[in-house]
């Protein structure tokens, strides 16, 4: 084939037949949405067949309810290619989009259902790296002159009270710049992030900073609608966790010091009630050189408890929640 021969880029087909029920012609809008439900139906998979009757049925009721235009519907495809072109290994403007959207947290809500007393999970967020350093029981997470002082303890426990040994404590959280480690362009090595192991008796305990509030990235097409909803860009302070011990379900969560203004808007839906953290200050010298902060500081103190839940009761609370919702949704029919 000569430089100058143009290729052709073709669709193949995809081997699938013309499918052998009657389908009216979608001359009326409904039949469109009939006659693709009926497709659907053809679906081999049980669970893809309901994932995308719900969909389509919603969908179309949605287009039809608000009689999208057509130039709504231009500025919609339009805003989502952007969303798709805005992603780079860096960057995840999708997962941005359904953190905005409650989708996200959602998600996690219904995976992960509250359990008594034990911890509830909450997003994880794009600044996570899995390059964090192990940390010693009472050493810093954070270098020099990252924040103002806190120091973090608290147990590790099982949900009848019983102490979990070892369980790896992955924490991580902004500077007091409001910035994480990865957003810095020189950054050489993880800083404000660390991973701790519970001691015998469960205890964790490491030094850190104050974190600080701070706005998602608003430089892209999740930010121009956000600011089209005249909605702000916030997450309120937070410390990230990310607990895993054998045989429990692995959490993913936060918390989030009081008195923040952004608590109940946080602007992609991560805080609970429950994760609601008191921060006290320890306006005491000695206090401070005891937990190896710099002389002549304070600090504030974080102590709270993580309760882990069995792989049981994990599935069990699942299985419940999977039940209730699908009692819900035989009701409605
Ligand atoms: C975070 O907490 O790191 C985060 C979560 C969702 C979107 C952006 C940031
Ligand atoms: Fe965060």
């Amino acid at each position: 084939m000569s430089a100058e021969e143009p290729t052709v880029h073709a669709a193949v087909s995809n081997g699938i037949p013309a499918p052998e029920i009657p389908l009216p012609f979608p001359d009326r809008p409904e039949i469109i949405t009939s006659n693709l439900l009926a497709l659907t139906d053809l679906a081999p998979d049980p669970r893809t067949r309901l994932i995308f009757r719900n969909l389509i049925t919603k969908m179309h009721e949605f287009i039809t309810e608000t009689s999208i235009t057509t130039e709504e519907w231009m500025s919609a495809i339009q805003f989502l290619t952007r969303t798709g072109q805005t992603c780079t290994p860096l960057r995840q403007e999708v997962i941005l989009l359904s953190d905005v959207l409650g989708v996200s947290a959602l998600v996690d809500a219904l995976n992960n259902p509250a359990v008594g007393s034990a911890t509830e999970s909450s997003v994880l967020g794009p600044f996570y790296t899995e390059d964090a350093l192990d940390v010693e029981q009472g050493e810093s997470i954070a270098s020099e002159g990252k924040g103002e002082y806190m120091f973090v303890e608290g147990r590790v426990l099982a949900t009848d009270g019983t102490p979990i040994s070892n369980a790896a404590i992955e924490t991580w959280e902004t500077d007091a710049n409001g910035y994480y480690d990865t957003q810095y362009s020189d950054r050489a090595a993880p800083d404000c992030r660390g991973r701790v192991h519970s001691d015998a008796d469960g205890r964790f305990a490491y030094r850190a900073v104050v974190p600080v509030a701070y706005p998602i990235p608003g430089d892209g097409p999740v930010g121009d609608l956000l600011l089209l909803l005249r909605r702000h860009n916030i997450r309120p302070n937070h410390l990230h966790l990310m607990i895993d011990a054998p045989g429990y379900r692995k959490l993913t969560t936060a918390v989030y010091p009081e008195g923040d203004p952004y608590l109940s808007s946080d602007v992609v839906f991560g805080v609970k009630k429950s994760l609601v953290v008191k921060l006290t200050d320890v306006n005491d010298e000695a206090e401070a050189r005891k937990r190896g902060f710099a002389k002549g500081s304070t600090f504030k103190l974080l102590n709270f408890d993580i309760v882990l839940v069995t792989e049981e009761e994990a599935e069990a609370a699942a299985k419940q929640r999977a039940q209730e919702a699908a009692h819900i949704a035989g009701a409605r029919l």
